[in-house]
């Protein structure tokens, strides 16, 4: 949800610039714009659209090797004003030029105001706002007007300004991410460390309240008047899981690697006596804590939230203690209930979407104990919970998640391990069983990857339809959810997950022959005749079916469905991770048969850090 990337040091400074914002554009892509510091002032680029049309603008005006060694660079994703290159950061008021991440909630008394003391305006967006303060506070102390600045300010922010006059580019943070990169006779400023990897691996990521000033040479942390020490942390993920590797699209990428990184979200996890879990990042709890537990909430957003309804199923039916899996956005407005010493969970790939951040702390605020379940190290949730357990999936670069969500259920499944193994709901005997269950998942999936040229084949015959519908029961209701989540997001076609018996409920008088409907019937013990009985309701009203199946029910599905695809059989438990393989391939292949951009669709971004 817009990235920002500031640089100082020797190198080509457009091309560190621009490839930094390539690395963030997952981040937003309505419009791109940076700000470069030469001996000639201060030069503003800015197009709207994608950033190759920046790099367009770049190459037309022959800046590549412009002798500068500070700029800022910004990609956005619309929230104030339409994604117009007017509106396109940097903004800039007298000397001063500024990138901006998030929302000033009070802008618009403080327009007026500025307004009337004679600033004038051009765009129609909220940071604006925010470098016009600077410029008003600005006498020659930059790191000082915004200090002052900021005080003014209501909101989040994750920005980084310069001026015509200082050779220094000052950050500030507030709700929103900003990671110092610390390079030899380079410092880096961006909104998470996937641009500055190319660069170094030592950064420090900064703190809600911190200003910071970075030259060539030296970094300076400020908060409260105070100078800060902060502790380097080393990045670990290589530059590899950057690029595509010669997949199609990084969302193509990601399907195929998840038996690898299902093996990532399971090194060092399962004892050598395979009677038990370690996670490491619940050490720094009592064990009496999880025996004395007795309510579980899970907050997350989109595709996190649809792991956390799989997480629920898996630690009631096992745990049988009360579990809540609520959408972040509208936890901290319900005024929810949470008793002292809740275990709350917030689970995120990014670790920085701020409603998930903002439920977590109200969780917080109201007595509950904090986790987090992230795939990225050292993101605003993970510090904000200190407790947990990282995915290891590597970087996620599509916009649409798959390798974090299949990532999020086995974690789902390490953790209902571990506290049914302290809770004394499961046997050794039982854990053994579901350790080599576990264990198993990454070749299972690695199978079930094998069913591509059928899905494509299905995704032919239907990529041009209008509306789906995705049904499932029990634990399948969530990967239904989530394979309409896919088609929506990145082929713009209308899909609606729905419990398989709500169907008759309303969606039914959608079905005729336009409205294909998607069945994932793997675990159907008790509910086999169900769903048998919704598939007819479905034929009969000239709906096609495409069942997500395995080989045991293949009689009783197989003559009922248009198409069926037999996924692996795998213990219950595991199977959205199977399940779920299929749908996102299914989505990916619509989508790119057209011709859309599958990996950075309209309208979304990936990491969404305003509420
Ligand atoms: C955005 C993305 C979704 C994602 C959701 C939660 O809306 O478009 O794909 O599932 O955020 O993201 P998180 O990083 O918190 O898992």
């Amino acid at each position: 949800m817009c990235g920002i990337i500031g640089y100082v040091g020797s190198k080509d400074l457009v091309s560190v610039l621009l490839n930094g914002l390539k690395r963030l554009e997952y981040r937003g892509y309505d419009s791109a714009g940076m700000a470069i510091k030469t001996n000639l002032g201060i030069t503003l680029l800015k197009s709207e659209g994608k950033i190759t049309n920046l790099e367009s603008i770049i190459k037309e005006q022959n800046l590549a090797g412009l002798d500068g060694n500070i700029g800022i660079a910004h990609t956005r994703w619309a929230t104030h004003g339409k994604p117009t290159t007017i509106n396109a950061h940097p903004h800039s008021a007298g000397s001063i030029s500024l990138v901006h991440n998030g929302i000033i909630e009070n802008y618009q008394e403080l327009r007026i105001i500025l307004e009337e003391e004679g600033f004038k305006f051009k765009s129609d967006t909220d940071s604006e706002v925010l470098a016009h303060l600077i410029n008003k506070f600005y006498n020659g102390n930059l790191p000082q007007a915004v200090e002052k600045a900021l005080n003014e300010v209501e909101g989040t922010y994750g920005a980084a300004v310069i001026s015509k006059e200082d050779n220094m580019i000052v950050g500030a943070k507030k709700g929103s991410p900003l990671i110092l990169g610390i390079g030899s006779g380079e410092h880096f400023l961006a909104s998470s460390e996937i641009p500055i990897r190319d660069h170094t691996r030592r950064i420090i990521s900064l703190k809600d309240g911190d200003i910071i000033t970075i030259t060539k040479d030296k970094y300076n942390i400020v908060s409260l008047g105070q100078r800060q020490e902060r502790e380097i942390e080393t990045i670990e993920w290589d530059t590899e899981a950057l690029e595509k590797k010669g997949y199609k699209h990084f969302m193509l990428k990601e399907i195929h690697t998840q038996p690898e990184t299902l093996t990532e979200t399971l090194r060092g996890r399962i004892e050598p006596n395979k009677k038990n879990i370690h996670l490491g990042g619940f050490d720094n709890l009592p064990g009496e804590y999880f025996e004395q537990l007795n309510r579980i909430i899970l907050l997350g957003c989109g595709t996190s939230w649809h792991a956390c309804k799989v997480g629920k199923y898996l630690f009631e039916k096992t745990l049988r203690i009360p579990v809540a899996a609520e959408y972040a956005s509208e936890f901290r407005y319900q005024n929810p209930v949470v008793n002292p010493g809740d275990m709350v969970m917030a689970v995120s790939q990014s670790g920085d979407t701020a409603d998930t951040l903002a439920a977590l702390q109200e969780g917080i605020r109201r007595g509950g104990v904090p986790f987090g379940m992230v795939n990225v190290v050292g993101s605003q949730i993970a510090r904000e919970a200190d407790k947990g357990i990282y995915l290891h999936a590597g970087p996620e670069i599509g916009v649409a998640s798959t390798k974090a969500f299949t990532s999020q259920v086995l974690a789902f499944n390490l953790l209902n391990l571990y506290l049914g193994i302290i809770r004394n709901k499961i046997s050794d005997e039982e854990a053994q069983d579901m350790i080599v269950a576990i264990e198993s998942i990454p070749s299972k999936v690695r199978e079930a990857l094998l069913l591509e040229n059928e899905i494509k084949a299905v995704a032919e015959e239907y990529c041009n339809h209008s509306n789906f519908l995705y049904l499932g029961r029990g634990l399948n209701f969530p990967v239904a959810l989530e394979g309409a989540l896919k088609l929506k997001e990145i082929s713009y076609i209308h899909a609606e997950g729905y419990p398989a018996a709500e169907m008759k409920h309303g969606p039914i008088a959608l079905i005729d022959n336009n409205m294909p409907s998607v069945f994932v019937a793997t675990e159907m013990n008790s509910s086999c005749s169900k769903i048998i009985s919704n598939m007819e309701q479905v034929r009969s009203r000239n709906g096609k079916i495409i069942a997500i199946t395995t080989e045991d029910y293949s009689s009783q599905i197989g003559p009922l469905a248009d198409h069926t695809i037999y996924v692996p059989n795998v213990q219950e438990y595991l199977s959205p991770i199977v399940n779920v393989i299929p749908l996102q391939l299914l989505a990916y292949h619509i989508a790119d048969m057209k011709g859309l951009d599958v990996d950075k669709p309209r309208n979304l971004a990936k990491s969404v850090t305003v509420e």
